[in-house]
């Protein structure tokens, strides 16, 4: 008898077709989302479950679900798995990384020249018939070339995101829980190591590619805003909840900063609908790993490591390698 396996939203058909080759798959191409209780439900008598952060896999999941031995995240980012409870209870926890480092890094760019020069601002503006004559002063934002990037959190992303700051000539400051060995930031346009204040006082644009965690949770918050230029940008690619977003809707409307740039929110995909009446914030639905092939490469990766955790093998990507698996 094949293992079984639930896969918690709609994915890639061929995927599903791969999985279907090891597994007994339970898909949902419907993309329904479950309730708690609709998700503990279909995970009774299931081995594996391919997950996306819309589902928050708790403690309270995991201990109603003995038989479940491995949860594959098709995501870098697993602050939706509760990752000691998984460890606790025998279950191996796997994510993506690496796939997906160079889209989203891409992705931290489109943001921020969208928002400090105001690309949507004024595509808006064009498509409502306002474009009657040039102007002098239509439009100004801030330069990035030349200007102060910093970067928080300088993971594979964020030193992807630095390393294409060279061809716009700038200069590079990141915060981050460790500094990088010395070749890792000649590599990232010879970024610098500052403290999380020094960054915030000096750069002309700020990027977010750092984890979610509850340490990290409100990195930015009105203190946070208060330092920055009043000219900067802010960009975040990483997660909702890094920002205080009450606080930065208050800095944009203030203009107590520049602009920001944000794919990602609180309560996605609910967010504060006090961004909507902003001119000065570009707004994207959590797309930054959206490119055909990366997004393959995500589902790929997560089904490979499913596929290892319930043939016997170990997991290419596990999170919780010390973890004593479940028989
Ligand atoms: C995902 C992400 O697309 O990998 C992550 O952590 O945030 C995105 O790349 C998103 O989480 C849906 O899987």
């Amino acid at each position: 008898m094949k293992p079984r396996i639930l896969m918690t939203r709609a994915v890639f058909p061929d995927v599903i077709e791969r999985l279907e080759q090891y597994f007994d798959v339970e898909s949902n191409q419907d993309d329904h989302i479950f309730s708690v209780d609709e998700l503990t439900q279909k995970l009774q008598g299931k081995d594996g479950v391919f997950t996306t952060p819309s589902e928050r896999i708790s403690a309270q999941v995991i201990a109603a679900c003995p038989g479940l031995k491995a949860i594959c995240n098709m995501a870098v980012g697993y602050n939706n798995i509760d990752l000691d409870a998984a460890t606790r209870a025998g279950i191996m926890v796997t994510n993506t990384p690496e796939v997906l480092n160079e889209t989203t890094a891409d992705f931290a760019w489109a943001l921020l020249l969208a928002a400090a020069r105001r690309v949507t601002e004024s595509e808006h503006w064009l498509r409502a018939g306002k474009w009657q004559k040039w102007r002098y002063d239509s439009f100004l934002g801030a330069d990035i070339h030349g200007s102060t990037l910093g970067i928080i959190g300088m993971g594979r992303i964020g030193q992807g995101i630095a390393r294409r700051s060279t061809g716009f000539n700038m200069r590079v400051i990141y915060h981050n829980r460790s500094r990088l060995p010395v070749e890792k930031e000649a590599a990232a346009n010879h970024a610098q190591y500052v403290s999380k204040e020094e960054l915030l006082r000096s750069a002309d644009h700020v990027v977010l590619a750092l984890p979610y965690s509850a340490e990290s949770h409100h990195t930015i918050g009105a203190a946070e805003l208060a330092m920055m230029k009043t000219s900067a940008t802010l960009v975040n690619i990483a997660r909702g909840g890094i920002v205080d977003d009450a606080a930065l809707v208050a800095a944009l409307r203030a203009g107590r900063i520049g602009a920001a740039g944000l794919d990602v929110f609180e309560n996605e995909p609910a967010f504060d609908p006090a961004f909507l009446a902003l001119s000065n914030v570009v707004l994207t639905p959590h797309i930054a790993s959206a490119s055909e092939s990366t997004r393959r490469a995500m589902a790929n990766c997560a089904a490979d490591n499913l596929i290892a955790a319930l043939t016997g093998d170990l997991p290419p990507n596990i999170l919780n390698p010390d973890v004593q698996s479940r028989e």
